[in-house]
């Protein structure tokens, strides 16, 4: 039987934001996700996340160290092929969720799938109503509430069926009952999609979702704990 591939690897992720830094934000990084699995990346404010699933997202480049994402290098491609990959391939949900303030929530949505020039709007329509938003596709940023806006978000990144989902603290900025409620819908949604699934977070409550958890601390992934061991 053939071994499993990894869909994301990271070797030995260096990054420092400033050269005349000595600090580095990730200081030998290295991970290997496989298809399907729902991550928790737990670790304090300023250890390293952002930093880390904004190199695997390419929106950012490593100082050293090498990213595969489903076999590809990331280095090895130019900027253009990096960008499509990004586009096609990868749903982002970002803590402060992102949405085109000017772009009412279908159009939010829309706009992810005209960046890989397939402007569908049932599919857009349908991935707002399941992530329960049918009635408010017209409704713009501001008149949302903040889980609403975050299921928005939601729905954009998986609207492409990607096969990575990056969640950057995608309960931050709720309330306890509305960030349980959003995280449900998050991990049912790559479920149902097949998505493999990486949560950045400093709150437990990402925790109890996950396959698998692993602790950073200070630029480097420690620990590789069970569920079982999370308590919430
Ligand atoms: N654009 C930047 N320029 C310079 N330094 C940065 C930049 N972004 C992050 N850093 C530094 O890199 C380190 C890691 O930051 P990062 O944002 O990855 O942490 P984090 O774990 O996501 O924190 P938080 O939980 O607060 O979001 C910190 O010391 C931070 O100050
Ligand atoms: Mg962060």
């Amino acid at each position: 039987m053939d071994t499993p591939r990894p869909i994301i690897k990271t070797i030995d992720l260096w990054k420092r934001y400033n050269t005349d830094e000595e600090s580095f934000a990730l200081r030998g990084a290295n991970l290997e996700v496989y298809p399907g699995e729902i991550l928790t990346i737990f670790g304090k404010s300023g250890s390293g996340k952002t930093t880390l699933l904004n190199l695997i997202a390419g929106l950012d480049r490593p100082t050293q160290g090498k990213i595969e994402i489903e076999g590809n290098d990331m280095e090895a491609m130019g900027e253009k092929v990096r960008t499509e990959l990004r586009r096609k391939r990868i749903g982002f949900v970002f803590q402060f969720f992102n949405l085109l303030p000017t772009l009412t929530a279908l159009e939010n949505v829309l706009f992810s799938l005209e960046l890989i020039g397939k402007p569908d709007k049932d599919s857009a329509l349908e991935a707002l109503s399941s992530v329960g938003l049918k009635g408010k596709e017209n409704r713009f940023p501001f008149q949302l509430s903040g889980g609403e806006q975050q299921r928005v978000a939601i729905a954009r990144a998986i609207v492409k069926k990607p096969s990575i989902i990056l969640a950057d603290e995608p309960t931050g900025n709720l309330d306890t009952a509305t960030g349980e409620h959003v995280l449900n819908l998050l991990v049912s949604q790559c479920k149902r999609y097949g998505a493999t699934l990486i949560m950045v977070s400093h709150a437990m409550n990402t925790c109890r979702f996950a396959t698998r958890i692993i602790n950073m601390v200070d630029g480097i992934l420690v620990e590789d704990r069970s569920t079982g061991d999370c308590e919430v």
